[in-house]
């Protein structure tokens, strides 16, 4: 009876090891699918994005949470990759009450508030959350529209302490999204394609150095002066760049899928042409990206149709 009784927690924790390793492979491929199938035209983010959360969700004992900042032009995915990062973790994806959004203009509308914003109350939000759920994460969206100062709250929670209060915030994830560093992103981008050659060239370290440049030098930034770009608190920068007029058409087809329309090519072509394009004269990249996309197929002629 006493090998029984020892028996059990072995058991037990073999169990607990298949069910985490059944779970890392499923997330793993389904991630790398939804990376490869339905963001387009980022194959820089997909591939530190794909990397960083893998490798964050398979260590059982993180030493510190995941801190992401994903930078770029609008409408070029950044919002919808947390997203699908979100809906490959939790089982509720995008919709869990673990996936918490926190938007600049949303809560900080008054840029002179700040003193006030400060408060712990952000700071009690966040661990109140984690202390639900040490797997929780959160999106702050519009960095670039943050008050300067304000997302230090955040600091503690990045850094390396096994506790704070109590509350353990090591297998937490944090992502912020901004636009900044949007200029010299884009303008690598059109060098490359100025030169012929593929997109797919661009490597992180032509992004890299403007990138980090450009996110400190912006005083209207979030980040602007923080200590977590000081501290080195941030796992990764992840650059998204211009989608180009290809891109935008995937994007219809996609959106039209996600309707139950049957993806039609020459539609999606005339939707697509009817964006506004940049530089002049090349008109290389959709101005909005695929941001307005959805939008605009409640006007095309099929959707009509079948109201
Ligand atoms: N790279 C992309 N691949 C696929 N869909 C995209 C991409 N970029 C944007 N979209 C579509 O456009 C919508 C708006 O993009 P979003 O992620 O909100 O842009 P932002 O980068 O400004 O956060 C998304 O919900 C998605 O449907
Ligand atoms: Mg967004």
């Amino acid at each position: 009876p006493a090998d029984q009784t020892q028996l059990i927690p072995i058991t037990h924790s073999v169990l607990l090891h298949v069910f985490f390793f059944i779970f890392l492979f499923a997330l793993f491929g389904c991630l790398k699918d939804d990376l490869k199938n339905k963001l387009f035209g980022q194959h820089v983010a997909s591939e530190i994005i794909f990397k960083a959360v893998t490798g964050f969700m398979s260590n059982k004992n993180p030493k510190k949470p995941l801190a992401l900042s994903l930078h770029g032009p609008t409408g070029t995915g950044k919002s919808f990759v947390s997203q699908l990062i979100a809906d490959n973790i939790y089982k509720k994806g995008r919709d869990s009450q673990f996936v918490h959004l926190f938007s600049a203009t949303h809560h900080f509308p008054h840029q002179d508030q700040t003193a006030t914003y400060k408060v712990r109350s952000l700071q009690d939000w966040i661990k109140g959350n984690v202390r639900n759920c040490e797997r929780s994460m959160f999106i702050f969206d519009e960095m670039d529209k943050m008050p300067p100062g304000v997302i230090d709250v955040t600091e503690p929670f990045l850094d390396f302490y096994p506790r704070l209060d109590g509350v353990s915030f090591q297998k937490s994830i944090f992502i912020f999204l901004s636009n900044a560093g949007a200029d010299n992103i884009t303008q690598t981008a059109l060098d490359f394609w100025k030169k012929g050659r593929d997109r797919k060239e661009i490597k992180l370290k032509d992004l890299e150095t403007s990138l980090s440049a450009s996110v400190f030098s912006h005083n209207q930034h979030g980040f602007f002066q923080s200590s977590l770009i000081d501290c080195d608190m941030l796992d990764a920068f992840i650059p998204f760049l211009p989608l180009e007029y290809r891109h935008v058409v995937q994007c219809v087809m996609a959106e039209m899928k996600a309707r139950g329309l049957q993806p039609d090519k020459d539609e999606a072509d005339k939707l697509a042409r009817d964006l506004v394009y940049f530089p002049k004269p090349e008109n290389v990249f959709a101005k909005s990206g695929c941001k307005t996309v959805a939008n605009r197929i409640n006007f095309y002629s099929r959707v009509l149709a079948s109201l």
